[in-house]
């Protein structure tokens, strides 16, 4: 087993791993610095652990769930945050990340990220809940802003205040989707710069970029076309306030420009790159 690296370091630019990108990002040596492994597909699968295993020989593997619920009123499924704790283990992984959401209810799954209602009492428990994970893990939980069309009628405080106060008193990390942030501030009518300035900044230690289709004059959140370039400016806008230590390019559909799928990895690193090194960042 691998030994685990530092949960602080910096790896740099990567991208989702998928098995429809595997050769460009195998073939890809020192563009894809790091990959981001869907966590939920090799969950209670001991069959693929070894695939897991040789995939880390080759590159650091960061994990991205999507079913802890840290929004629901009860204490994540113990049998799922063992698996999730396995699997940390068999990839060192320096950290985890899921969404600020609810996935799931009383036990039942609810096969979506739902937005968590912003109000005192959910505060209270997600952060029992995150306190729970990462003592369980042993390693920081890094949590996502999704998309979402509406605000739960009735919160008591903004998404960016309740990820401030979730941040502050668990000492959790934020994942932050630029082109989530996009998608909403389109959908809704808000700025995204606003929405970006909301969230504890200082916090961010993963980055995610990704392109969406619009129609019917809303952005679907498809992580299927190029990053648009209202992502890659928000991005450069990010870097020069926060530092972050990896940046993830989400692809899940019409993998045919590989090539072009990777240049976004080469140049999200770049920025990446210029912002550590103290230069100008631009998009
Ligand atoms: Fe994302």
């Amino acid at each position: 087993m691998p030994e685990r690296p530092d949960a602080s370091a910096h790896l740099g630019a990567g991208i989702g791993y998928r098995l429809d990108l595997r050769e460009e990002i195998l073939g890809a040596a020192g563009r894809v610095e790091v990959v981001e492994v869907m966590a939920d597909n090799y969950l209670f699968r001991p069959e693929r652990r070894n695939e897991l295993a040789a995939l880390r020989e080759r590159l650091p593997i960061v994990l991205h769930g999507l079913d802890l619920s840290v929004g629901s009123a009860e204490r994540p499924n113990p049998d799922y945050l063992g698996e999730v704790r396995r699997l940390c283990r068999l990839t060192a992984a320096p950290y985890y990340s899921d969404h600020l959401a609810v996935t799931r209810v009383r036990g039942v799954s609810l096969g979506h990220l739902t937005p968590v209602w912003y109000g005192r009492s959910n505060l209270s428990a997600a952060i029992d809940n995150v306190n729970a994970v990462q003592d369980c893990l042993g390693i920081p939980l890094v949590l996502e802003n999704i998309t979402a069309d509406l605000t739960i009628p009735g919160a008591e405080m903004t998404e960016g205040e309740f990820f401030r106060e979730l941040v502050r008193a668990t000492g959790c990390g934020m994942l932050l989707d630029v082109t989530n942030i996009e998608v909403n501030s389109l959908n809704r009518g808000l700025d995204p710069a606003d929405i970006l300035r909301s969230f504890p900044l200082e916090s961010v230690v993963q980055v995610h970029l990704s392109g969406g289709v619009e129609a019917g004059g809303r952005m679907i959140d498809s992580h299927s076309a190029p990053i648009s370039e209202r992502s890659w400016s928000l991005y450069a806008d990010l870097l020069r306030r926060a530092a972050a230590r990896v940046v993830i390019v989400e692809r899940d559909a019409d993998f045919d420009d590989g090539a072009g799928i990777m240049r976004e990895v080469s140049r999200a690193g770049a920025m990446l790159a210029a912002a550590r090194a103290g230069a100008p960042v631009s998009p």
